[in-house]
C-alpha cells in the first residue's frame, strides 16, 4: 500500500511571513515604529534651541527613563534593541519582496528590464542610503569615532562641533531628503496595507504623508542649518 506524505505543516507565522502580504504588512507595522521614533528623536533634538543645559540635561533624563524600576539605560536599551529588531524585519522584507517582484516575470525580457518606477527606485537606493547614514549616525554622536571633538556625555557640544564642518553638514542634510522621501512614500504605502487608506481618504493620506514628510526633514535640517549659519554655536 503506498500512503500518501502530507506535505510539512507550516506554523502560521512563517506562513505570514512566507506570503507577499505578510512581508507588507511587517513592513508597515515596522515602518511605523521606526516612524514614531524618528519624530520623537526629532522634537528631542529641537531642543537644542534651548540652550545646553536643557539639551543635555534631556540627554541625561533619557538614560534614567524607567528609574527605579529600572536600573540606569535599561530602557535605552530595550529601545536599541526593539529597533534594531524593527530595521533588520524593515529590511529584510524589502530586499525579499524587491527579488520577489523581479522574479515575478516567468518570460525574461528581449532586452532589458523595464526601469522601475521613480517611487520605487527612490526607496530602494535611499532605503540602503538611510542605513549607511543610520551607521555613520551612531559612530558620530553616540560612539564619538568619527566625530572631530566628541565629548561623551556632552550632545550640545558634540553638535555643535560637527555641524561647524561643511561635509558633515552635506551627509546630514542629503540623509534628511532621503529621509523625507522615503516618509512621502512609505507613508502611503503602509496606510494602503494596513487598509487605512480607503478611496475617500486617498488625498487625505497622501497629504499627510507629505506634510509628515515635509515636518521630518525640515525639524531635522534647522539644526544643522543653525549651526551652520552661526545662529546657535
Ligand atoms: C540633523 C539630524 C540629527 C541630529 C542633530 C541628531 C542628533 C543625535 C544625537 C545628538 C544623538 C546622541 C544622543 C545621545 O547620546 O543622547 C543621536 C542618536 C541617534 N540618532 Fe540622531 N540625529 C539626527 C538625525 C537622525 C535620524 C534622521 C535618525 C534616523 C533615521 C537618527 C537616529 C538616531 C539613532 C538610532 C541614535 C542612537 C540612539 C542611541 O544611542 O540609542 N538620528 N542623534
Amino acid at each position: 500500500m503506498v500512503t500518501e506524505l502530507a506535505p510539512p505543516r507550516r506554523s502560521a507565522v512563517r506562513r505570514f511571513w512566507a506570503s507577499t502580504i505578510g512581508k507588507k504588512a511587517v513592513m508597515a507595522v515596522t515602518g511605523v515604529l521606526l516612524l514614531a521614533f524618528v519624530l520623537a528623536h526629532m522634537v528631542g533634538n529641537l531642543k537644542t534651541f534651548l540652550g545646553a543645559a536643557e539639551l543635555n540635561h534631556y540627554a541625561g533624563w533619557l538614560r534614567t527613563i524607567g528609574e527605579p524600576v529600572l536600573r540606569r539605560e535599561w530602557f535605552l536599551w530595550l529601545q536599541r534593541a526593539v529597533l534594531l529588531v524593527a530595521l533588520v524585519l524593515h529590511v529584510t522584507a524589502a530586499v525579499q519582496l524587491a527579488r520577489r517582484d523581479l522574479r515575478a516575470r516567468p518570460v525574461r525580457y528581449v532586452h532589458r528590464r523595464p526601469r522601475a518606477s521613480f517611487a520605487v527606485r527612490t526607496m530602494r537606493w535611499g532605503g540602503a542610503t538611510l542605513a549607511v547614514f543610520v551607521v555613520w549616525h551612531i559612530l558620530d554622536f553616540t560612539v564619538g569615532t568619527v566625530n572631530r571633538d566628541f565629548v561623551a556625555g556632552d550632545p550640545y557640544h558634540n553638535l555643535v562641533a560637527d555641524f561647524r564642518v561643511w561635509w558633515v553638514n552635506v551627509i546630514y542634510l542629503v540623509a534628511l531628503a532621503m529621509l523625507g522621501l522615503h516618509i512621502h512614500h512609505g507613508f502611503t504605502s503602509a496606510a494602503r496595507t494596513l487598509g487605512v487608506a480607503r478611496p475617500r481618504r486617498e488625498r487625505a493620506i497622501k497629504i499627510l504623508g507629505s506634510t509628515t514628510a515635509v515636518a521630518v526633514a525640515g525639524g531635522y535640517a534647522l539644526v544643522p542649518v543653525a549651526i551652520m549659519t552661526g545662529l546657535v554655536h
